[in-house]
């Protein structure tokens, strides 16, 4: 008779206030982040090989704070994911990552990743030397949803709120609940080891829309994509300025509805003329603006301008 596999949980590192160190004993602030190997994380909470339902296994793959993400950590993070994913050995990974940009790595690998398993990033907004730190409840959390059959997708978990990679954004500097899913609300909850669907399920994964950019990711060139903010007063010379440097995409944070300012409209227009794709999405944190008719930029679907912005780096990647 062949022996049943073991199947295990992989935590792949890349830094964040969950690795975060104080020189100051117990210190909420102040503190650096990536400081602390993931091994020595996972070796503190008891109970974890446990909620692994496995073996555990953990790697290294960067030791940054989250602020300071880039094209290198995200292209071997997505590739690692990927050869994770394709590990019959594996169940499902889990991600400790910077809670400042969480949420576009999320949405990053949800548009990368075949994940037909849990990837689950997880963070702390307090640094693993406070006198309360939440990252080891966050993490045994995580490794909880990662070892759930039911789960899979890319997925986040932070004080015990399981939210998914389109909707999740960082709302609140400090609170250590410092995550929401706007409108739509969270996918669920870990509560005392345990997952609970906010709809009675677990979500479906979707089919990557750029996974075949993946083998590739490491040599093609990322796009130049920029964030430019529709605000009061603004006179568009920054759409005309970024034009001249070569960008390839602009999104625009626009107001409510996708409404613009008229001198940044007519910058933005320019900036078609000379070949530049424009996306539009709402500066609102909330909600979702109706798509645009009539225009020569197409809205952002719903997404936030960070995330608008991966994917529109993706598309004029994938493009002839
Ligand atoms: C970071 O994003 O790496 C630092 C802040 C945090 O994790 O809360």
């Amino acid at each position: 008779m062949q022996a049943k596999m073991e199947r295990k949980i992989v935590v792949l590192g890349t830094g964040g206030t969950i690795a975060g160190a104080s020189s100051v004993a117990g210190a909420n602030v102040g503190y650096t982040a990536g400081q602390i190997g993931v091994d020595a994380l996972l070796a503190a909470i008891p109970g974890l090989r446990q909620a692994a339902g496995g073996a555990l296994a953990a790697e290294q793959l960067a030791q940054i704070d989250s602020k300071d993400m880039g094209f290198e950590v995200w292209t071997r993070l997505a590739q690692r994911c990927a050869s994770h994913l394709a590990d019959a050995s594996v169940a499902g990974i889990v991600i400790t990552h910077g809670t400042d940009t969480l949420e576009e790595t999320a949405w990053l690998l949800h548009q990368l990743l075949d994940a037909s398993k849990p990837v689950v990033l997880t963070c702390a907004m307090r640094p693993a030397t406070a006198l309360a730190p939440d990252g080891p409840q966050n993490l045994l959390d995580a490794v909880t949803l990662a070892a759930e059959r039911a789960a899979r997708g890319v997925l986040m978990v932070s004080a015990g709120v399981v939210h998914g990679a389109r909707e999740v954004s960082k709302v609140h500097p400090l609170r250590l609940d410092a995550f929401a899913s706007g409108d739509g609300g969270p996918l669920g909850w870990v509560e005392a080891g345990r997952v609970r669907w906010a709809h009675g399920c677990a979500p479906v994964s979707a089919t990557p829309a750029y996974g075949v950019l993946l083998p590739a990711l490491g040599v093609v060139h990322w796009p130049r994509v920029e964030i430019v903010l529709s605000h009061a007063g603004t006179d568009g010379a920054l759409v005309d300025w970024l034009v001249e440097k070569g960008v390839d995409g602009i999104v625009v944070a626009a107001s409510g509805n996708g409404t613009l300012h008229q001198a940044l409209e007519a910058a933005l227009a320019r900036a078609v003329d000379a070949g530049v794709a424009v996306r539009v999405a709402s500066r609102c944190p909330e909600g979702r603006m109706l798509d645009l008719h009539d225009m020569p930029w197409q809205s952002a679907k719903g997404l936030s301008p960070v995330k608008a912005r991966i994917s529109l780096m993706l598309e004029l990647m994938q493009a002839p």
